[in-house]
């Protein structure tokens, strides 16, 4: 089973797929975290070009080849073969992220994200997509809560921005049934405890026949 996590920064994804992620594990099962970009010792250096803030000049193609690039090594390094040894795969962020951020964030022409997106993943599709949506103001919120953090090239963005890829979001999980979107807001127990009831709904066996 492939599950990812989506929404804007400081929505709590990492949270969720760190419980999820016990919560896999205490059910005796076998279980792959991986987070976007990265995930490969390949991703992991375009990780560093894609966040570094020293890259200032970077367009908005660069950034968006360079994700998928990234994408495409994780996807046959790690996604595919974990997958075919029935591994369970939790991504945070995946090519959604693409589309949300680069598409609807910067306004790259979505036709030619979702081509290069295919090409990409393969089809290599989640069974399902939990998007925590917060609104802009939590996120600004939490992001000042951790003041003491640097903030990367991509988090520095402005406000309109980050509204345009939230709204982007919404949208997109409003076209694709895979999607469950999450209020964000709601306590890190709760939005556990949704995942857990929708991710059984989806395959039964794999949380109760343990
Ligand atoms: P992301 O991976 O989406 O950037 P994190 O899981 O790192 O988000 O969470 C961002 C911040 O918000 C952290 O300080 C975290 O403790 C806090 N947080 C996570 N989930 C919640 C929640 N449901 N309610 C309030 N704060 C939360
Ligand atoms: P990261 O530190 O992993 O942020 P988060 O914890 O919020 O996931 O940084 C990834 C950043 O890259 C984040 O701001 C979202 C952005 N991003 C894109 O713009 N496009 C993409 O395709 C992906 C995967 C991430």
């Amino acid at each position: 089973m492939f599950i990812t996590f989506e929404g804007i920064d400081f929505c709590g994804k990492s949270t969720q797929v760190e419980l999820l992620q016990k919560f896999f594990i205490n059910k005796g099962r076998e279980v792959k975290v991986i987070r976007e970009p990265g995930g490969t010792l390949i991703s992991e250096r375009i990780r560093d070009i894609l966040l570094d803030r020293k890259n200032s000049e970077m367009k908005m193609e660069t950034e968006f080849l360079l994700f998928s690039s990234s994408r495409a090594q994780l996807v046959r390094e790690i996604i595919i073969p974990a997958l075919e040894k029935n591994i369970v795969v939790i991504s945070d962020r995946f090519h959604d992220s693409s589309t949300a951020y680069q598409g609807f964030g910067r306004g790259l022409d979505i036709s030619k994200i979702n081509v290069i997106n295919s090409f990409a993943i393969s089809n290599v599709i989640p069974d399902i997509t939990f998007l925590i949506d917060i609104s802009v103001e939590e996120c600004l919120k939490r992001k000042a809560l951790r003041s003491n953090i640097e903030l990367d090239r991509i988090e520095i963005s402005s406000n309109t921005f980050y509204q345009k890829v939230r709204e982007g979001y919404l949208k997109l999980a409003n076209e694709e049934k895979r999607f469950v979107v999450i209020n964000g807001t709601q306590s890190i127990e709760k939005i556990h405890k949704i995942i857990i009831e929708r991710i059984s709904l989806i395959k039964k066996g794999l949380i109760d026949e343990n």
